[in-house]
């Protein structure tokens, strides 16, 4: 009488596919933990010197400060608020730690208001960088080489609540000029402004109702006046 092999074979196939399913749930661990740590490592590395060059800045007298403001549209700006901190060290700091933020945007303005140079930015209320625009009385608008997008996108997809953005992106932080908010060593051009106006955007404002379709979540911009103190940066800025 053959005696039936089904059984073993059964829990031998069982046994092989958990082993199977057991190793693709580690390597999808490791991949999971590996890709996020890989991030800063790959704007930070050696490897990548071009992405980080510090950029020689020269002060730009006001009268001879030259921007074009569609800038702020394609190339997009750092907002940095808060009081840069010579003794943070860049990577130490956990989660909403820092003395400052920053954060990437793409509207804004600048012109002339109150006899004033000024730059204008909307912050929603939502954003870790509120907290600072709030409590301090200054903020900077830096511009970056093109290369440096990625680093943008990270800073304006990231909150810094959540850990150290800044240290994550790979650019570095330095003291500004005339006002506390930090300025970027990677920046070809460094705005520093003083705050002067504030006011929230009022919905029953909008006259295109198109406009409310922004705010699915109700969280209206406050906008910033801030009168550009000093600028610096490359040569490509002086008129
Ligand atoms: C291209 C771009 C433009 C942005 N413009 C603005 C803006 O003008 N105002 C704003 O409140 N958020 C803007 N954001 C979203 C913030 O940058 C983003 O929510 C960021 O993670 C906030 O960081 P924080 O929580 O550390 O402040 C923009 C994001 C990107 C990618």
């Amino acid at each position: 009488m053959r005696r039936s092999t089904a059984g073993p074979v059964r829990w031998n196939e069982r046994v092989r596919n958990f082993k199977h399913m057991a190793r693709f749930i580690v390597a999808i661990s490791k991949l999971y933990i590996a890709i996020p740590s890989a991030f800063p490592r790959m704007l930070t590395s050696s490897r990548t010197p071009r992405y980080l060059k510090t950029m020689e800045h020269h002060n730009i007298p006001l009268d001879k400060f030259k921007f074009d403001p569609a800038i702020i549209k394609n190339r997009w700006l750092l907002l940095a608020a808060g009081k840069f901190c010579a003794e943070t060290v860049p990577g130490s700091a956990t989660g909403g730690a820092l003395p400052y933020n920053a954060m990437t945007i793409s509207w804004g303005s600048t012109g002339q208001i109150w006899n004033k140079l000024f730059f204008q930015v909307v912050v929603r209320p939502t954003r870790h960088t509120f907290s600072f625009m709030e409590s301090g009385d200054s903020f900077t608008l830096s511009v970056f080489p093109e290369a440096l997008k990625p680093a943008l996108s990270l800073l304006g997809s990231k909150s810094g609540r959540d850990g150290d953005k800044i240290s994550a992106s790979g650019l570095h932080p330095m003291a500004s000029s005339r006002v506390a908010a930090p300025s970027f060593q990677e920046a070809e051009l460094v705005v520093e402004c003083r705050k002067m106006y504030w006011q929230d955007l009022d919905p029953s404002h909008f006259l295109n109702p198109a406009i409310e379709a922004n705010y699915p979540k109700k969280d209206y911009h406050r906008a910033y006046f801030g009168e550009i103190v000093a600028v610096h940066g490359t040569e490509a800025y002086r008129g």
